[in-house]
């Protein structure tokens, strides 16, 4: 079959949103995509990690946060390269703004088109696995197909200390997934929608350390097509890009920092965000 990949001429100033570096999985997909766009990064390293904060913290962090953003780095689009705050908050994040905004979706559809079992896993924070809107894509494009859900925060603490270059043992990739593979029916799943960003850093890690071989997809590329399509006509010039916006001071970021310079951001600067009222530990799992 012939490669078909066709790069976008598509020009313009794209900022990528994460809490922390799991948004470099779609902010390469973007770059990939459209090598003419001007990419930057922002992570809300200040409220890192978003898996187990409170709904009612996260709806009041992310319009505000995203607005601060935004009015430091000028995007013509604002992608919401994260599943916690996406499924929770894209419509409070799209009245905030005054930009197109792309959310980011568990692969659920694609799944569900791949599996020959009609078992799917979705891997994903605890805050994504209880969302209404999770539940609803799985209901409108899952029907008929056993979903089996596992949250897991460390899967996300891993992937950031494995992309800050911590030597982790396999082990604990293979004790991180294992929950998901030993529910009921879980000896039936060939397919798992890593349904947080984080988790294709480490798909290598997760494939080698699986109980047998499945798919593990994800909707990386997805989101760079849908960014590219929703770009305005009338962009900003746009220039390299390559800057990484960071909520969290200064003398905070050096392990972050060092990862964004190694994925192509070798500009680093700090975005002050109002701090929350709400409190921001989640009061039950
Ligand atoms: N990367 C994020 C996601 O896609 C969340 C990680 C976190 O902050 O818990 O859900």
């Amino acid at each position: 079959m012939p490669y078909t990949f066709e790069p976008s001429p598509a020009r313009g100033r794209v900022l990528v949103f994460d809490s922390g570096v799991g948004g470099l999985t779609v902010a390469g997909e973007i770059r990939a995509l459209g090598p003419r766009l001007s990419v930057h990064y922002a992570a809300d390293t200040g409220f890192f990690p978003y898996g187990d904060k409170s709904d009612e913290a996260l709806r009041e962090r992310l319009p505000k946060v995203a607005r601060a953003l935004v009015e430091a780095v000028q995007p013509d689009v604002f992608v919401i390269a994260c599943n916690t705050a996406s499924t929770l908050a894209l419509a409070e994040v799209r009245a905030a703004l005054d930009i197109p905004v792309v959310g980011t979706v568990p692969a659920i559809k694609p799944a569900a088109q791949l599996t020959e079992t009609g078992t799917i896993g979705l891997l994903a924070t605890p805050g994504t696995i209880r969302r209404a809107y999770t539940a609803q894509l799985i209901e409108e494009f899952a029907a008929g197909k056993r979903v089996l859900l596992h949250g897991s925060l460390d899967l996300v603490k891993l992937a950031e200390a494995n992309a800050r270059g911590e030597d982790i043992p396999p082990e604990a990739f293979a004790s991180a997934q294992a929950p998901l593979f030993a529910m009921e029916g879980g000896d039936a799943i060939d397919t798992v929608v890593l349904a947080c960003t984080h988790f294709p850093l480490v798909r290598g890690q997760l494939i080698a350390t699986a109980p047998r071989p499945v798919s593990y997809i994800d909707s990386g590329a997805a989101i760079a097509r849908q960014t590219i399509r929703v770009l305005p006509k009338d962009t900003h010039a746009g220039g390299q890009g390559g800057t990484a916006s960071l909520t969290s001071p200064p003398d905070e970021t050096d392990g972050i920092s060092r990862v964004l310079r190694r994925y192509g951001f070798p500009e680093i600067q700090f975005v002050a965000c109002e701090p929350n009222a709400t409190t921001s530990a989640e009061a039950a799992p």
